[in-house]
């Protein structure tokens, strides 16, 4: 199975910027995957999942490769679990809503995410007070070198904040195959964010259920965040960063109104969205609904930049690189990227 030459990236991000594959091909299965990494192992490589959480700044000098394997299937259940496990080429909210309309629960909270089940532990995804590892299982990968499948229980994926083994310590070294989540069959709410506790009172929901938490959640995002069908994005593109306790005494000090949680080592994680609104590009300018060309940094939440229409990944990453520096400027804090940048 020969790779398309010359392909665009475009369609494959979700900020939707040009960039051309030298080779690209999908593969839906272990052997394809195997087969394609036979044929090309002298090029660069790079694995496309759902293309959510990703930044082009050039052309692929190499191989791209699109995962596209699919399924979900229930393992097996016991008094309290459902085990379901989902290719990693499926789609996240698809994936989401299959799990509601079954009612297991769990994954609700995570509604509306863009991206494939296979970036849910890659980054250990969060929203609303859920993260990723509260769910998941375990995992199968394949061992790229050794060209064999791997089982990653949760203790050997070193999850951390939108962090994983797969980010850093195995980077490049493994294609995620599938992911296996337990799920709860009798729902335990998760309403603890202030924000999706409003949105069901304003719903008017008197009985709670994993389908009213999943529209809320559904709802706030649309209501924050850009639907990158329509304007490029790749959800928050900085993390939350995350200063020692004296740290945030000085800030709050300065800075009466930043927004700030306490985490449990006794650090405290600042609002990157809070700190990127008070900063801007000039003396009285707030970087939040700033716009240069097509990049810019979305008017309803700083921490998101977006793509209007024909924007660079060059010019997206020049203006995260000017956020950086105005940020540090002014709060001695310094940003670190979510997004992988290319
Ligand atoms: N804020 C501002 N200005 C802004 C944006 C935020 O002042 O422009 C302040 C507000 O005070 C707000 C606080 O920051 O109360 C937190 O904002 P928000 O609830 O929108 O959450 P976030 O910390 O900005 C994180 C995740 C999101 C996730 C939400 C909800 C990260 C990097 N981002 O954003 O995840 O949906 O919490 O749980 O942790 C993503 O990773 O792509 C993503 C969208």
């Amino acid at each position: 199975m020969k790779p398309a030459e010359n392909i665009s990236l475009a369609p494959y991000t979700s900020f939707g910027v040009e960039s051309r594959a030298r080779f690209f091909a999908a593969f839906r299965n272990t052997d394809e995957l195997a087969a394609l990494l036979d044929w090309g192992v002298q090029y660069p490589l790079v694995i496309l999942g759902g293309g959510s959480n990703l930044l082009f700044t050039r052309d692929v000098d190499g191989l791209v490769l699109k995962n596209e394997i699919k399924g979900i299937s229930e393992l097996h259940e016991d008094n309290d679990y459902v085990y379901i496990r989902a290719g990693a080429g499926e789609n996240w909210h698809q994936f989401v809503l299959y799990c509601i309309s079954r009612n297991w629960s769990g994954l609700e909270n995570l509604s509306l995410i863009p991206g494939n089940v296979g970036a849910s532990p890659m980054q250990n995804i969060g929203a609303y007070g859920v993260e990723l590892e509260d769910l998941f299982w375990d995992l199968e990968a394949w061992h790229i070198r050794d060209q064999k499948t791997v089982t990653f229980t949760k203790s050997d994926c070193g999850f951390g904040y939108r962090e994983s083994v797969f980010k850093n310590k195995y980077k490049g070294q493994f294609v995620l195959l599938n992911v296996t989540y337990r799920l709860r069959k009798k729902p335990r709410f998760n309403i603890s964010y202030g924000a999706i506790e409003q949105e069901l009172e304003k719903m008017g929901v008197k009985e709670l259920s994993i389908k009213a938490v999943s529209e809320a959640v559904i709802r706030i995002r649309s209501s924050k965040l850009p639907d990158p069908r329509v304007t490029g994005n790749a959800g928050s593109f900085f993390k939350n960063p995350s200063v020692s306790a004296e740290k945030h005494a000085y800030l709050k000090k300065h800075f009466p109104d930043m927004v700030a949680y306490p985490n449990a080592d006794g650090t405290f994680k600042l609002a990157a969205g809070w700190l990127i609104e008070q900063s801007g590009p000039g003396p009285g300018i707030s970087w939040k609904g700033f716009r240069r060309g097509d990049a810019g940094c979305h008017d309803r939440q700083a921490l998101v930049l977006v793509n209007y229409g024909k924007a660079s990944g060059s010019e997206i990453f020049q203006l995260s690189e000017e956020i950086m520096q105005s940020v540090y400027q002014k709060f001695e804090v310094l940003l670190e990227r979510e997004v992988n940048i290319i």
